[in-house]
């Protein structure tokens, strides 16, 4: 039966082919149909078997058939098409909507673009890390309290949805050591409650330079060509002391807010700050799993809020927003043509 299928499957060629073809196989008195009807006739032993590879064939028949269908639809609607003089097809449609670039797509190319010039390596992580990539090899062992601050999704092998692009760190390490300078920007995710600033889902780009004496200062040199070449313009930001388990030691750069210009209001949590750039120096248990040798070398790194630094650039008050999917929000910041 099979090769048959096959054989008159190579000789639909039409529409009508396509309803002759069915009414033969998959029709009410079709052949395949007969065959499922028949195993009430058959052994039960064997019923369950046969059955199973009835309805195996009968699937992939209808499915081989659908597609010979559409490639058929196709083709004629095409034909019509070409035919018809007064269409052109090659006049440039300028009547339906276009789609435009997703903000946080755009600062991601920003910020990739000032990185790249500067001799940064671009990286594209996994977003689904192992334990180990996400926490241990970042110095947040099991029993580490600081897992608390970044409450993840796990998946059922054990795995987890990265909750920051710092699960990275140790594939680089690993990569490109003891020597490099490299980004990665992505989607990472954190299970907890949503607020104008906080979201479940969000984008980060992590940073790492390791080599001999890479110090604080070329950190902040680094923060500062990136921040002015993304805003065009001054910015205040402020730097203080951070606690994270893979920097030692550790900071906060903030942003001051551009809503408020400092005074205060629900996107800063009347702080007049906008915690931005979290950063240090790559703590040595964090290079000593990257198989990195501390006596040599040091590195500085850094986890840029990119969501965040695009309400900023934007001026996008909730962040909720970009993950909405209304266009009427984002048609905004890319011109929908
Ligand atoms: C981290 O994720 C560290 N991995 C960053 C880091 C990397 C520190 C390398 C030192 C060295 P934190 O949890 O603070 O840190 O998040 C980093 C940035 O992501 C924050 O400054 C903020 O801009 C942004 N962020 C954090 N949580 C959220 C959230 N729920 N929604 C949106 N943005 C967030």
């Amino acid at each position: 039966m099979e090769k048959t299928i096959e054989q008159e499957l190579k000789k639909v060629k039409t529409e009508a082919d396509v309803a002759a073809f069915h009414q033969r196989f998959l029709g009410k008195s079709g052949e395949i149909t007969a065959l499922l009807q028949g195993l009430r006739n058959v052994d039960p032993a064997k019923r369950a078997e046969m059955g199973a590879k009835y309805n195996e064939l009968k699937k992939s028949t209808e499915e081989k058939l659908f597609k010979l269908q559409s490639e058929i639809r196709e083709k004629a609607a095409t034909e019509k098409l070409m035919q018809d003089p007064l269409v052109d097809i090659t006049i440039p449609d300028t009547k339906s909507r276009r789609g435009g670039l997703h903000p946080i797509s755009i600062v991601i190319r920003e910020v990739e673009d000032v990185f790249a010039n500067m001799g940064f390596i671009i990286e594209d992580g996994n977003e689904i890390a192992t334990e180990f990539e996400n926490f241990t090899s970042v110095n947040v062992p099991a029993s580490h309290p600081a897992r608390d601050m970044q409450d993840t999704f796990w998946l059922s092998d054990g795995r987890v949805l990265r909750t920051h692009t710092s699960a990275w760190q140790n594939y680089m390490l690993k990569k490109y050591g003891p020597e490099f300078k490299a980004i990665c920007p992505g989607r990472v995710f954190r299970n907890e409650s949503t607020d104008a600033s906080h979201d479940n889902t969000f984008f980060q780009v992590e940073g790492m330079m390791v080599g001999k004496d890479v110090s604080v200062a070329n950190l902040i040199y680094f923060m500062k060509e990136v921040l002015t070449a993304i805003f065009k313009k001054d910015i205040k930001v402020r730097l203080r002391p951070g606690y994270f388990p893979f920097v030692e030691p550790g900071f906060e750069l903030d942003l001051n807010c551009l809503f408020c210009g400092g005074s205060g209001c629900p996107t800063c949590k009347h702080s007049g700050w906008i915690e931005l750039i979290p950063c240090g120096l790559v703590h040595p248990k964090v290079l000593e799993h990257g198989e990195i040798d501390t006596t040599k070398y040091s590195g500085f790194a850094f986890g840029l809020g990119l969501t965040r630094l695009a309400m900023m650039k934007y001026g996008i008050r909730d962040i909720r927003y970009f993950n909405s999917g209304d266009v009427r929000v984002l048609e905004q910041f890319t011109p929908v043509v």
